[in-house]
């Protein structure tokens, strides 16, 4: 894919996907459930499709009609074993929220992912749900997975590295796990299970002490299904909108974002820069906060964010990179280190890319510096991504500056935002 400069402004309306995380829940949480469930605006994306997929090879009955799905719950511990390996393709929810999920079954599986996938680290959920006696088999700390199914013990669980699907995986298996599970989380992360689980009547109580959240479940509860509406992922939207914070005479407006507060790290960020950004139509739908943004050309200022905050935008470094690298001071972000076990080492790629397009940069510990020049030289217009989805719409949106840049494997696009390139040439960008 080739990202070339663009001269008048990017303007109109982007229509921007149903959120990826909400996707997927969207489609676990209801066939764990009893009743119909009716799921608008969901992601039909490569990794959504995979979840679809296995729930479907688990005997869920779930049909698309009119851009819908239509899922029929099965209850608690009603799935039935697939006839083959379970394929998440590139998929990191997946992974993690299935093995919860599926070492309480009456099953055994075996979970299977693409090459990067592969290279990802899964005893980050194995062993938290080693200690509710489930039975998984690594391969060396990584995938192929192989779940033997039984009867898990509930336990008290301290879930200390900042993440949503660790937490999401140990809760799905809570559900099917007689008594109470309390699962002690040491770090904000995204909660839209708890969220959902919540609509969805399950038993489960969420308290604070201090810095911590304690959710505590109790197991062997039937959840009842109800209808979702997913709300417009903002993880897409900040291509969008950093975009048009960087471009001149840009002007652009983004309808229906989910703007959970475990989540909308990046918009506090870019206001801390100095972006123009309106917000309209606050309101919650399924308990998830949603609004209408508007993005307007801004002079951007450097920023200095705490490895504290890193988790609530931490799928968005590749692109706030972007918004840094047009700022008039140097931006330090810290505490970066989850980011190497992303879709793919991106702490690295965003560095050797900006690098290549001219922008110094320099990684100290997990922290990475910006600094920017008003001169861009291209050193290398060849962009590395390593399949990696966010890595290629990054640096797409560099190209709509400095481009042309040359995007190598930009199929994984299709991992989350099949619709990017059009999108964003229909608004004035130039890919092809
Ligand atoms: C996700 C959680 C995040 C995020 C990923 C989606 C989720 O991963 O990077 O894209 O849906 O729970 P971690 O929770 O492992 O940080």
């Amino acid at each position: 894919m080739i990202s070339f400069k663009i001269d008048n402004g990017l303007k109109g309306n982007p229509k921007i996907p149903g959120d990826k995380s909400i996707s997927h829940r969207s489609i676990i949480i209801p066939s764990i459930s009893n009743g119909i469930c009716e799921v608008k605006n969901y992601l039909e994306s490569e990794d959504v499709i995979n979840t679809l997929e296995t729930f479907i090879s688990m005997g869920v009955k779930i049909i698309k009609n009119d851009k819908k799905l239509i899922i029929e719950g099965k209850g608690l511990n009603s799935l039935k074993k697939p006839n083959k390996d379970i394929y998440l393709g590139n998929s990191g929810t997946s992974a993690r929220l299935l093995t919860g999920l599926l070492c309480s079954q009456k099953f055994d599986s075996i979970l299977t992912g693409d090459s990067s996938l592969s290279s990802r680290p899964m005893s980050r959920i194995a062993e938290p749900l080693k200690k509710m006696e489930a039975n998984i088999v690594t391969n060396n700390g990584k995938m192929p997975l192989i779940i033997k199914g039984c009867n898990l013990v509930n336990a008290e669980i301290d879930i200390k590295i900042p993440s949503a699907q660790i937490k999401s995986g140990v809760i799905l298996a809570a559900l099917n796990t007689e008594g109470i599970t309390k699962i002690i989380e040491h770090n904000i992360s995204r909660d839209h299970t708890e969220i959902m689980l919540e609509a969805f009547q399950a038993d489960i109580k969420i308290t604070r002490e201090d810095k911590k959240k304690i959710i505590a479940i109790n197991g062997k509860k039937e959840l009842q299904s109800k209808n979702i509406d997913v709300p417009s992922d903002l993880s897409s939207s900040a291509f969008f909108i950093v975009a048009s914070l960087i471009n001149k005479n840009s002007h652009l407006k983004l309808k229906n974002i989910n703007i959970n507060p475990t989540r909308n790290g990046i918009l506090i960020a870019l206001e801390k820069m100095g972006a123009n950004i309106l917000y309209s139509n606050q309101r919650t739908i399924n308990n998830e906060k949603i609004c209408d943004i508007e993005v307007y050309t801004s002079d951007l200022k450097g920023c200095d964010l705490h490895a504290d905050v890193a988790n609530l935008m931490i799928d968005e470094y590749p692109i706030l990179s972007i918004a840094a690298s047009f700022a008039n001071s140097p931006s330090v972000f810290r505490g970066l280190g989850e980011l190497k076990v992303k879709e793919s080492d991106r702490l690295k790629l965003i560095n050797i890319n900006l690098l290549n397009c001219g922008v110094d940069c320099k990684i100290i510990d997990d922290d990475l510096h910006i600094f920017p020049s008003k001169k861009f030289e291209i050193k290398n217009n060849t962009i590395k991504t390593d399949f990696d989805h966010r890595i290629a719409m990054a640096f797409a949106v560099m190209g709509s500056k400095i481009g042309p840049l040359n995007i190598k494997e930009s199929n994984s696009i299709n991992t989350s935002f099949p619709s990017f390139v059009n999108e964003f040439n229909t608004i004035g960008g130039k890919i092809s």
